[in-house]
């Protein structure tokens, strides 16, 4: 019990203070959509070319400011199946908590520099 919370004081003290929640959905974008959706988001990724239906350009305004909030979350957490979209785009239910995802839908709405019509 008390090497757990010596544990966790010292993680603690190595993670610099300051991470905001911004950052860390960059982070987490870049970990883990950027090889497909690209570095800018613009959906050209390194891995497109072996791609059959290309990934979604998240700067796109018109294309994801059709989507609500609660289907990009749904996307990224079940994958591009839950919203009739191709399996390629993987379900990340696991690796991210929902927290997370929440936190990459906002950066997708900066990204785009959109927000749903309704
Ligand atoms: C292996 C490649 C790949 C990775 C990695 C990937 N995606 Fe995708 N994603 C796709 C493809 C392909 C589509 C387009 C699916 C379609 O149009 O049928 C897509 C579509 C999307 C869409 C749009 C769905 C729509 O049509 O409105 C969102 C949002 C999305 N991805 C978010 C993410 C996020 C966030 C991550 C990282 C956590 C991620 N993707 C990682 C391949 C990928």
């Amino acid at each position: 019990m008390n090497k757990y919370i010596v544990t966790i004081a010292l993680t603690s003290m190595l993670l610099p203070p300051s991470i905001s929640q911004a950052e860390t959905a960059a982070d987490n974008y870049k970990t883990y959509c950027m090889q497909c959706h690209g570095m800018e988001g613009n959906g050209m990724g390194a891995n497109i070319q072996d791609m059959s239906v290309q990934p979604r350009d998240h700067t796109d305004a018109k294309s994801m400011g059709g989507r609500t909030d609660v289907e990009l979350f749904k996307v990224i957490k079940e994958g591009g199946l839950a919203i009739n979209k191709s399996s390629l785009m993987p379900p990340w239910d696991g690796t991210l908590t929902d927290d997370e995802i929440h936190e990459l839908v906002q950066y997708l709405r900066k990204l785009c520099k959109c927000k749903h019509a309704s």
